[in-house]
């Protein structure tokens, strides 16, 4: 199937392939979407990226900056995705306009810039929210991940230029002020993964605590959970990078 085809491809674009399923589902969600739509828009996102089978996988995980050239070659793979999925069975108009417009950005500025006057799908802006999110929070060979906590602050900086501003706040606020995969430092001293977070902006969470507050490990696994009005018990972010947690092996 084409989805083995990307895993054999490249790991990373796997990976990202699938959450980005799952993500979109959430934004979609977030929006209100039904249960019909969601699917397309969970399998647009599946397929997003599925033009990059026919770039040259070097260039995909080139570590450092791409040359102009490269870049170029990069910015095919929104057509060369929708070639692939318009020859598939049973794929729907939506999906092939997430497939060719989740570059595009909400001002339409982005590429590939022949297809600026189309109409496309919504669902396109979904995805293509989904898609920075996840860009942003995962590690990648030429850049550190960011938290979610500031992937939202830097989707936000974009909203209604790149972003398409009332999904992503739909999206926002579905994911709550400390979303799942955030570090927070509790006021105790404690150091904490959230492993769960209420979605209806109500801030229930629960909380693997990490490092106690003499900051040794933990040896068993201890969980937290802060009930709506407790979210004072956070008193700040931390990156995980810098306190040296590898969140890959947590999660
Ligand atoms: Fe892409």
């Amino acid at each position: 199937t084409a989805l083995t085809l990307i895993k054999d491809y490249d790991n990373y674009t796997f990976h990202h392939s699938v959450n980005v399923a799952v993500i979109s589902i959430a934004v979609g969600r977030a929006c209100g979407l039904e249960e019909a739509q969601m699917r397309t828009l969970g399998l647009g996102g599946l397929l997003h990226d599925l033009g990059k089978l026919k770039i040259d996988v070097g260039i995909i995980n080139k570590p450092g900056r791409l040359t102009l050239e490269e870049f170029e070659k990069i910015k095919k793979h929104p057509v060369h995705g929708a070639g692939i999925v318009e020859q598939m069975e049973g794929v729907s108009r939506e999906v092939i306009d997430i497939v060719i417009g989740h570059h595009l950005h909400y001002n339409r500025q982005g590429y590939p810039d022949d297809l600026a006057g189309r109409p496309l799908s919504p669902l396109t802006d979904m995805a293509a929210i989904a898609d920075s999110y996840d860009a942003m929070t995962t590690m990648r060979s030429y850049r550190r991940p960011v938290s979610p906590r500031q992937a939202m602050r830097e989707m936000k900086a974009t909203s209604g230029i790149l972003l398409h501003p009332e999904y992503l706040a739909h999206f926002l606020k579905y994911l709550g002020p400390y979303p799942v995969g955030t570090v927070v430092r509790l006021s105790q001293g404690e150091t904490a993964l959230v492993t769960k977070a209420d979605t209806e902006g109500r801030c229930e969470l629960r909380l693997k605590i990490l490092f106690n507050k003499e900051g040794k490990k933990l040896d068993r696994e201890h969980f937290v959970e802060l009930s709506a009005g407790e979210s004072e018990r956070i008193v700040g972010e931390v990156d995980p990078f810098l306190a040296g947690i590898d969140l890959g092996s947590l999660l």
